[in-house]
């Protein structure tokens, strides 16, 4: 077969924060999607970068008294080291504040310009007349329009899950200078996308899998709207051309940067770029991204490239998000873990296997269970490959000077893992890692079966069995040698340590293939047990980070109590029991796509049917909702909003983003039943 050529990326990281546990199950996805590819002998090269721009960054910077350029040096020095800690092996780790970057994406906007795809229009939006900035709406706090709560951020309350317009807040004021903000408009340029939707109706469903590009479709069926990149000074990105003070939001310029980071290692080593990124380009592209940012990566970017003659990615890779002891990452619980943290506690290829092990093509959720992981890692890559090893070793190298011998034992076995070989490599081509690991771990029991069964530490005791036990010791050695060679793309220092210890390159086009008459080294342990220990004090440094965190935040953005909300005010009796609450079923549930939190849900209270917005988004997902039983707040007046009419609210426990709990009932409750 002839040798494929491609260009793969991971998403690029903010540069306002730590690389944390849910980035490192995209890049090591990637990275050992790349390390297999390269396996096979095709040519890949693998490039990501950090993602520098936008008003987050520029105000972290000027809270740390730095200038942005500082902040993101900064910060690029402990993502790259986090990285290369988890072994990604990327070619190039670049930044999108970068000349490559700014000429390419000045250069993609004037040419989408000239072909008629960019407007201008006014709008208004609140402005901080203390910093003289426009405010997005997270820089915006102020008091619950509806429940009162104070501190909520400019689009939705966190107490009661109510969504509104940062206009609607009361006491709003900037999180940036407290000061209260005003009303101002300005001119925005915007990309015309509904222009591109024909053409990304048929093209999403050529890079993404069906049940991705069904999601889409309610996009679709709302029509697109035309997508606003430009915004006012200060902002920290790229100018844009013929227009003062206006800046390209960050995510104009952030998918650029695949192309930036790519220039910038093609440049340094003599590679084509143009091969790569020409619209009839026969080179494969691959982006590995995350559910959250399906929108951008498959609707602007394939414009954006479309309408500025380039070539388009060949398919999008989506994963889930990372969840630990099932639940969404919580700071308070120690379990929203950085990568530092991380590392400075545990190996990275036991992270590396436990996440390959539950990895498939599907963009599902990934529990990250931390008493599973001890027992899955210590049980697989030590009890079952390295021990293989380790038990085998001792007697080819004392009793045989190092020589395998020159036959094995068991065909049948031999037989398996020749016949598992294009399985594994067929797995792993469909990023189906869950499978790779699971037929590789089938293999390794078996070879513990025949190890037991053939137990060579008997048969040392007699010298007349000297044949067999070469035989036997070889087989176990070859065994090891596969099972290894098939799990390098995810443990590559085992991998190494292992062609040393075997003295063979290890390749994995032959990794079924039996090494006889053939010198090998003395084992060395390949692979430390975890002890569980070391992961409690992870959890337990985790949770100092987030405290160390609240006593550095300034004290407008501090939420109060780092753990609990306050008591609103006493009530009496005949307040609450002016609350109607009521049973309900929640019939349908869809996604609001324009607004970030919410979802739509039609709910049955047995004598009636409503739709509901809830602010629940972020952490529940509409297909896992329908059927539940759920409170909800019957008599509250319909609130209409900009995707509908809301007729009362679905009851929840939590402190909002991460932390939403829905309100169970009995199952037997019927439904519409007042609670009392
Ligand atoms: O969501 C994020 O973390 C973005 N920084 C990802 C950007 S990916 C690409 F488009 F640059
Ligand atoms: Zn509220």
């Amino acid at each position: 077969m002839s040798k494929r050529s491609m260009l793969v990326t991971s998403a690029l990281p903010y540069a306002n924060g730590p690389i944390h546990l849910g980035h490192m199950l995209e890049h090591i996805q990637s990275d050992i999607f790349v390390r297999f590819e390269r396996a096979i002998g095709n040519e890949v090269y693998y490039v990501c970068a950090d993602d520098c721009h936008g008003t987050p960054v520029m105000i972290k910077a000027q809270s740390q008294g730095k200038t942005p350029e500082q902040l993101i040096e900064e910060v690029g020095i402990s993502h790259r080291a986090d990285m290369q800690g988890f072994l990604i092996n990327y070619d190039n780790y670049y930044r999108t504040h970068s000349p490559e970057n700014q000429k390419f994406s000045q250069e993609i906007y004037l040419k989408l310009r000239e072909r008629g795809y960019i407007f201008t229009k006014t709008i208004s939006q609140l402005y901080d007349p203390v910093k003289n900035m426009f405010l997005p709406d997270r820089f915006v706090k102020g008091t619950c329009p509806r429940c009162g709560a104070k501190d909520q951020y400019g689009d939705n309350c966190e107490v009661c899950s109510a969504t509104y317009n940062p206009t609607d807040l009361k006491d709003a004021y900037s999180t940036v200078s407290g000061a209260k903000p005003v009303l101002k408009e300005s001119e925005h340029y915007f990309f015309d996308l509904p222009k591109f939707a024909d053409f990304l109706h048929g093209y999403v469903k050529t890079v993404l899998p069906p049940e991705m590009a069904n999601k889409l479709e309610e996009w679709f069926a709302q029509g697109l709207k035309p997508w606003d990149l430009s915004r006012d000074a200060p902002y920290f990105g790229f100018p844009i051309p013929d227009a003062p003070n206006k800046f390209f939001y960050v995510w104009l310029d952030a998918p650029i940067g695949y192309m930036a980071s790519f220039k910038n290692f093609c440049d340094k080593q003599g590679i084509d770029f143009d091969v790569f990124w020409k619209q009839d380009s026969d080179k494969e592209l691959y982006h590995f991204i995350g559910k959250d940012i399906l929108y951008f990566h498959s609707l602007f970017w394939p414009a954006t490239l479309k309408g500025s003659d380039h070539r388009l990615p060949s398919k999008i890779f989506v994963h889930g998000y990372v969840t630990v002891n099932g639940a969404k990452m919580s700071k308070s619980k120690g379990t929203f873990i950085k990568a530092a943290t991380y590392l400075k506690h545990l190996q990275p290829e036991c992270l590396r296997y436990y996440f390959a092990s539950k990895l498939t093509a599907q963009a599902v959720d990934l529990d990250l269970s931390l008493d599973d992981f001890v027992a899955k890692v210590n049980s697989d890559i030590v009890g079952k490959v390295v021990n293989l090893a380790s038990r085998s070793a001792g007697f080819i190298v004392k009793r045989f000077d190092g020589m395998l011998g020159s036959t094995i034992c068991d065909e049948d076995l031999a037989c398996k893992f020749t016949e598992a070989a294009p399985l594994i490599t067929a797995a792993y081509e469909e990023r189906n890692y869950a499978e790779a690991v699971r037929l590789t771990m089938t293999l390794a029991d078996e070879a513990n079966r025949f190890v037991d069964s053939h137990a060579p530490w008997v048969l040392a005791k007699d010298e007349a069995n000297n044949d067999l036990l070469q035989a036997v010791c070889t087989q176990a050695i070859n065994c090891f040698k596969a099972l290894i060679t098939f799990l390098s793309p995810i443990l590559p220092q085992v991998y190494a340590a292992s062609q040393e210890f075997l003295n063979d390159k290890l390749d994995f086009n032959s990794a079924a293939q039996a090494l006889l008459n053939h010198q090998i080294n003395k084992f060395k342990p390949l692979f430390a047990r975890i002890d569980p220990k070391d992961v409690a004090a992870m959890v337990e440094e985790s949770k100092q980070d987030l405290k160390e965190a609240q006593s550095a935040k300034p004290q407008k953005e501090a939420t109060p109590s780092s753990e609990y909300v306050p008591l609103a005010p006493e009530i009496t009796i005949d307040d609450f029991i002016k609350l109607d609450l009521r049973v309900a079923q929640i019939i349908a549930a869809e996604q609001v796509p324009e607004a970030r939190k919410l979802l739509r849900l039609q709910l049955d209270l047995g004598f009636e049917q409503r739709q509901v917005f809830a602010g629940i988004k972020s952490v529940y997902k509409p297909e896992e909702l329908i059927g539940r039983k759920v409170i909800v707040a019957a008599n509250l007046k319909p609130r209409q909003m900009k995707f509908g009419l809301s007729q009362g609210m679905v009851l929840a426990a939590g402190e909002g983003g991460q932390d939403i709990f829905l309100l169970s009932v009995d199952n037997k409750a019927p439904l519409g039943s007042k609670v009392h």
